[in-house]
């Protein structure tokens, strides 16, 4: 980034008697992020070019040289040998600088109705559109994984808790399931925002709209965007699909963070439940027999970057007056981060998905733990006539029998449990254990193998 001062390379220059301050040049410049908008401006530009040629406001070979121009500019910064400018404050003006050098006029011709206002709000929203398919790609990467990894454990019994106590037996493919669905949500909601971001701001110029003959219509058509915003001064001014987007964004990182709060602790020695694959994780530089979860600590803790991103867009447009203002500047570095956040942390767990080996026999052995069949003894009663609120009573009365015996309910003998109701019988053995309890769930959304099952069948079946 070059630091020298040019005023001639400055778009509103005439107007100003004295230079710009270092400083306040570097305050107010973008370029040292909004480069990465290089592609879609150079695509809306193109466009814009296109219907101006096409409307006759500017001539078939301006648009033939600004075509040429910015083919040629591309390549430079493909290759790296384009030169970001400071001077030049933002990409816009890098870009329309370095094609009027390559092509003359017809470069300074590219800005004919048109605003830098209309046209970064267009530059986030092709952005922003690119970077909802990609997240919607990897979302549904994800949920594959976690499918492939439920189907391998339909039949694994792991204990259910609620408020972190043993509470009922479920099977770790339900368990995974349950985030399935939070990661389909997660693909509806960037869906849904997709299509208020695919609206097209361009024509709005700074605020008013503009005097020339343009045709939004072909703009839209040629840039594929489904719309075109209707209101010239919203165009430009709001960010709301931003902040959409950072909200679907915070929802889908809040969903890795609970799944990689789960994994840390089934990983901890004491809980014993799962192993990850070596490559997701390190080691400690000072004691040699740690290996330690990084990648869904990390995820955890970028969730609250992300969820700090969020707020920044919300604070950063509730002050705003119609219609552009330059905080709208600082919209793009937490929108930045927060897609590579996204793109970086789902690539990782759907690859970390299939890196995770689930140790059946401590799953089982915590799920006989805490009495988790108490609530299917209390149903067997009621289905033999008792009240629930009775059978309930009855089943808490046999749990703290075999508390004070140190003892499942399942290792009771018949006499013993008899004496908490006459209704019990021989055949209470067959509810007491896990594979009866998890198989007698066996309703839509329920937890019995054959459920599971299912449910992966409709849930790939929505992938497609
Ligand atoms: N870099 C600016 C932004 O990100 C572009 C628009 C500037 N418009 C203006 N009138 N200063 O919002």
């Amino acid at each position: 980034m070059s630091d020298q001062f040019s005023k001639k390379d400055e778009a509103w220059s005439a107007r100003f008697s004295e230079p710009v301050s270092d400083l306040v040049k570097r305050y107010t410049a973008s370029v040292f992020f909004d480069h990465r908008l290089a592609e879609v401006d150079i695509q809306g530009s193109l466009a814009h070019a296109e219907m101006l040629a096409h409307q006759k406001i500017i001539s078939a070979q301006d648009y033939a040289d600004i075509q040429r121009g910015m083919a040629h500019l591309q390549s430079e910064i493909a290759t790296g040998q384009f030169e970001w400018l400071l001077d030049l404050e933002d990409v816009h003006l890098n870009i329309e600088k370095r094609l009027t050098e390559l092509v003359g006029d017809a470069g300074k011709r590219l800005h004919t109705g048109r605003s830098r206002n209309d046209q970064v709000a267009t530059d986030i929203r092709l952005y922003l559109r690119s970077a909802i398919d990609d997240i919607v790609g990897l979302l549904k990467q994800l949920q594959w994984a976690l499918l492939d990894l439920a189907e391998k454990h339909t039949h694994t019994i792991m204990p259910g808790f609620t408020h972190m106590q043993v509470a009922q037996p479920v099977t770790f493919g339900h368990h995974m399931l349950a985030y399935v669905e939070m990661f389909n949500r997660d693909t509806e909601r960037m869906r849904d925002c997709r299509k208020r971001v695919n609206r097209l701001p361009l024509g709005a110029a700074a605020l008013a709209g503009t005097t020339f003959p343009i045709d939004r219509q072909r703009v839209a058509r040629t840039l594929g965007f489904e719309e075109v915003c209707q209101n010239s001064l919203d165009a430009v001014s709001d960010r709301d699909f931003a902040i959409e987007f950072c909200a679907a964004g915070a929802l889908i990182m809040t969903h890795v963070s609970r799944l990689s709060e789960e994994l840390v602790i089934w990983m901890s020695p004491r809980v014993g439940f799962i192993d990850i694959a070596d490559r997701f994780c390190t080691g400690s530089s000072i004691m040699p027999q740690k290996k330690n979860p990084d990648v869904p600590e990390l995820a955890r803790g970028k969730t609250g970057r992300v969820n700090g991103h969020l707020m920044a867009l919300l604070t950063l447009m509730k002050g705003q007056p119609l219609a552009y203002n330059k905080d709208n500047q600082e919209d793009k570095e937490p929108l930045f981060d927060t897609v590579d956040t996204l793109i970086d942390t789902l690539r990782i767990f759907a690859d970390m998905a299939g890196g995770i080996s689930v140790k059946a026999e401590p799953m089982r052995a915590a799920a006989l733990q805490g009495y988790a069949t108490a609530t299917d003894l209390a149903d067997y009663l009621v289905k033999k006539g008792l009240p629930f609120r009775d059978a309930h009573e009855a089943v808490a009365m046999a749990v703290r029998a075999c508390e004070q015996k140190s003892c499942d309910l399942s290792e009771l003998p018949i006499a013993a449990l008899q004496e908490f109701s006459p209704l019990i019988d021989e055949e209470v053995y067959s509810v007491l254990t896990l594979e009866g309890s998890v198989a007698a769930r066996h309703h839509l959304g329920g937890t019995a193998p054959a459920q599971v099952s299912e449910a992966i069948k409709i849930a790939r079946a929505r992938l497609k």
